[in-house]
């Protein structure tokens, strides 16, 4: 089905734009209303781990300032935020076997937002988990331990409780991809392990926490949304005629995509990344009875889509001393890809690259949606994030004039709305991010805003890109 109101260049009726953030990224106030630390507290406290020895400690101070954040998207017309509940502010004393006692203070907090923001007329959408595992929770096994998953739907029941009755869309998991493989193989995001076993049983155990999590919500909120973020790859081999090339896209296809899509629309495991994974699993941590409770039915799918990826077979001629390999958020001598690292390398694609040195192609933005629509047919989509990292200048006026950044919304807005006039069922476009902040591994130096921040003192500063962006939420029109 096409939307019938879409066009190239005109959104149609009701499409909602919005931004997102996420707690340990934008809040601070890590030690304020019980909260208890999270493993980026933990990781960021490690030297040597996180750029310049930057932690979320202040960051954007989002915990204090959020009225005057829902002001800047009211002023920016924005119908939507995005932004994710802390866990250790809700059961800040969470052990494996018990949730511990709610943290109304936590709860408190989120509410406040939620009801400020509905007075502005944005619509909030709640991420559950955007990385910031309570700490007790790690130190007993983190994601490769089966229990983080129980405790993670029994906090998530408290929050739809809490919320339930004016948040509409709850998401359960932000990008499971990399809390797995870049917190328990590459080790670049915490909680820092290298241990590739560990992060396939974290992938399970994400996977089974989105299950969990997906009935607990909809029992405790039933008008709510359920929905699931991944951050897919528009995966292609370098050299289509090369078998080996086109072997190695399948892998990397399997470990980003299809290990987290077929388990959840489908209830199965890919048999091909079993087998590639083999050496290092026999994968007995998935029980009987799993798979079925990870295919809950879903709403929404969450896309976040920034940058393209080209992979080469080991053995072709093209093949270089590789990179450790495309993680997207920093590199480090171990490699996420369990199973494939050694026979898969990561092409360098000429042309244009974000200050993350990811590249710039947004027909991976309408391929991926194109996908989803086809793999989930009757599951809306939603572009959770989408945005980029430029070398930002403040003007002798004040002022961002962030040109690239407006230049990379603009074609991937027109992507999605290609996606759209193609028949995918998108129904909101979120760009990261509201604000500058906090970008895990690099610290505060990677600014991927609409809206500057000083961090030295908290002011926030719209970019040329946030007026650009603000005029398409008004019109819906991508303008020219
Ligand atoms: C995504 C994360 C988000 C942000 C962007 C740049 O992978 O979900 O928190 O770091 O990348």
């Amino acid at each position: 089905m096409t939307h019938p109101a879409a066009t190239t260049r005109t959104f149609p009726h009701g499409f909602t734009f919005g931004s997102a953030t996420a707690s340990y990224q934008v809040e601070g106030a890590v030690a304020e209303d019980g909260r208890t630390p999270s493993i980026w507290d933990t990781f960021s406290a490690t030297p040597g781990k996180v750029l310049g020895g930057d932690t979320g400690e202040v960051a954007c101070d989002q915990y204090h300032r959020y009225r005057e954040d829902v002001a800047l998207m009211r002023d920016l017309r924005l119908g939507a935020y995005r932004f994710s509940v802390a866990w250790p502010r809700i059961t800040p004393h969470v052990t494996p076997d018990a949730l511990g006692p709610v943290e109304q203070r936590g709860l408190d907090h989120y509410s406040a937002l939620v009801d400020e923001l509905l007075a502005a007329g944005i619509a909030p959408a709640v991420t559950l988990y955007h990385w910031d595992l309570p700490q007790a929770l790690e130190d007993a096994g983190g994601w490769a331990d089966r229990r983080t998953a129980e405790r993670f739907a029994e906090y998530a029941a408290v929050v739809a409780e809490a919320l339930g009755d004016r948040v509409r869309t709850f998401i359960t998991l932000n990008e499971p991809w990399c809390a797995a493989y870049l917190g328990y193989a590459a080790g670049v995001h915490a909680p820092g392990r290298t241990e590739p076993a560990a992060a396939l049983a974290a992938v399970h155990h994400l996977n089974l926490a989105h299950g969990l999590a997906a009935r607990a919500v909809r029992e405790a909120a039933p008008g709510a949304q359920v929905a699931l973020t991944l951050n897919l790859a528009w995966v292609r081999p370098e050299d289509e005629a090369s078998e080996a090339d086109v072997d190695a896209a399948r892998r990397i296809d399997g470990l980003q995509n299809r290990v987290f899509l077929d388990p959840v629309l489908r209830g199965t495991y890919p048999a091909d990344v079993l087998a590639d994974t083999a050496s290092v699993t026999d994968w007995s941590f998935v029980h009987d009875g799993d798979l079925d409770v990870v295919a809950q039915p879903l709403d929404a799918i969450g896309l976040n889509y920034y940058s393209p990826t080209v992979v080469r077979s080991v053995t072709s001629p093209r093949a270089t001393v590789a990179r450790p390999g495309a993680d997207g958020h920093g590199a480090g001598a171990a490699s996420p890809w369990v199973g494939s690292s050694h026979l898969v390398q990561f092409v360098d694609l000429p042309g244009p690259r974000t200050e993350m040195d990811w590249a710039i192609d947004p027909r991976g933005m309408t391929e991926l949606l194109l996908r989803l629509h086809a793999e989930a047919p009757g599951v809306q989509l939603q572009v959770t994030e989408n945005g980029a990292a430029f070398p930002d200048a403040v003007g002798e006026d004040g002022v961002v004039h962030d040109d690239d950044r407006t230049a990379y919304l603009q074609a991937h807005l027109a992507a999605v709305l290609d996606a759209v006039v193609a028949g995918a069922d998108v129904r909101a476009y979120f760009v990261w991010s509201l604000l500058d902040n906090f970008e895990w591994a690099y610290g505060y130096s990677k600014r991927f805003g609409v809206v500057h921040v000083d961090y030295g003192t908290q002011v926030r500063t719209p970019k040329d890109s946030a007026r650009w962006f603000a005029r398409l939420a008004a019109s819906g029109e991508v303008p020219g």
